[in-house]
């Protein structure tokens, strides 16, 4: 007989974001660029930038203690099982994973640990993943931790790119929920024909570094934007649909749309193709740019914190990236309140 499947759902929230706040207008300095350009193709007005000693596991233990905290979960005390980091910026080039560094440092000994490389799809793909392991019964809190610092792989003189992102990282929990409340349907999706349109060329085993290859800046981002743009608009509707179907949802019964934050005029076209008006659509973008695995557990702390998502709303996230690769899932939200 098959084994009943256990709803899931989000049990405590953090976040956080280093302190150094980079201006469009501090960008005008370094590149050809200005900031009426920048809000205007993208919404974005500044974003956080990692300190020198900041890797991406210390923006991640601050988001994942508070996520712990709230959700009741000691972290020494034995009750977390799984630790998954999705991120794309991890501290180590190969290994080991930002998720073992990041137990280390919240002092859990039996929670096992993995990231989860899916760009900016990755908080997505990560949630799901967890979800799996509590729907089944294997495991009770699962910690689910977006982070990242895009920073350090920017082209800091390239004016296409380095206006976009930014640095910062959200934290959920996952723990077994009443029916008919968590994660309703999600959908995962790549295509890995779109794999040129954005990537970082060199660093990797196709291409190690080599003094020429760094003398050619390959180890930073490269992004073919309009074509990224094109792709962004169709899928997140796509996406969205997709996972409300599951659910047994029609657009008209989203409560908020959190989409992965990386250009108002992208999350626009998709919310407009969902016929969401903008009431319903969270947008952070412009106080933190585009911060990859972080931007959707970033906006969901956020949406969550200012009240503008209650029990029994339902919530779509929807992530999108380099890959190409994409995520949505349905939330209906349990009874986690915001406290101070
Ligand atoms: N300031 C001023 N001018 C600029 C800048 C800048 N920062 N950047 C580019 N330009 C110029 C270009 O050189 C070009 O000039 P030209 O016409 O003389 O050649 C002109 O502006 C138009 O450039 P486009 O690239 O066509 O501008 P576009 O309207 O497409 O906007 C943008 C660019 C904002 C990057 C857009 O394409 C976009 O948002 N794409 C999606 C990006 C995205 O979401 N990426 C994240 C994916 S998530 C992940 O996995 C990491």
């Amino acid at each position: 007989m098959a084994k009943q499947l256990r709803s899931v759902g989000i049990a405590g929230l953090g976040m956080y974001v280093p302190e150094r706040v980079l201006t469009n207008r501090d960008l005008e300095t370094l590149v050809d660029t200005t900031d009426d350009w920048i809000v205007t193709r993208t919404g974005i007005r500044e974003r956080r930038i990692a300190g020198e000693h900041e890797a991406t596991s210390d923006l991640a233990f601050p988001a994942a203690r508070e996520a712990l905290q709230r959700a009741g979960v000691a972290p020494d005390g034995g009750d977390l099982d799984l630790i998954i980091v999705a991120t794309c910026t991890g501290d180590m080039q190969s290994f080991p994973a930002t998720a073992s560094l990041l137990q280390e440092r919240l002092g859990t000994r039996r929670a096992a640990a993995f990231d989860v490389a899916a760009v900016c799809s990755g908080f997505v793909y990560a949630m799901e993943v967890g979800a799996q392991f509590i729907a089944t019964g294997a495991y009770e809190n699962v910690l689910v931790v977006g982070a990242e610092t895009m920073s350090r792989v920017l082209d800091w003189s390239d004016r296409s790119t380095c206006i976009l992102f930014g640095d910062g990282a959200g934290a959920v929990v996952l723990r077994a929920c009443p029916e008919g409340e968590g994660i309703l349907g999600s959908v995962l999706g790549s295509d890995g024909s779109g794999a040129a349109l954005l990537n970082v060329p060199a660093g990797g085993s196709r291409r190690p570094l080599t003094p020429a290859l760094i003398e050619q800046k390959q180890q930073y981002l490269m992004m073919k934007g309009r074509e990224v743009f094109r792709f962004a608009v169709e899928i997140m509707g796509e996406a969205a649909v997709q996972a409300l179907d599951k659910a047994g949802l029609t657009p008209g019964d989203v409560d908020l749309f959190i989409p992965h934050q990386a250009n108002t005029r992208i999350i626009d076209a998709a919310a407009k193709r969902l016929g969401l008006a903008p009431d319903k659509v969270f947008v952070n973008v412009d106080r933190y740019g585009n911060t990859s695995a972080a931007s959707i557990p970033m906006a969901l702390y956020e949406a969550w914190r200012d009240g503008r998502i209650r029990p029994g709303d339902v919530v779509v996230t929807v992530g999108f990236g380099a890959g190409l690769s994409w995520g949505a899932s349905v939330i209906r939200w349990g009874d986690v309140t915001w406290t101070p």
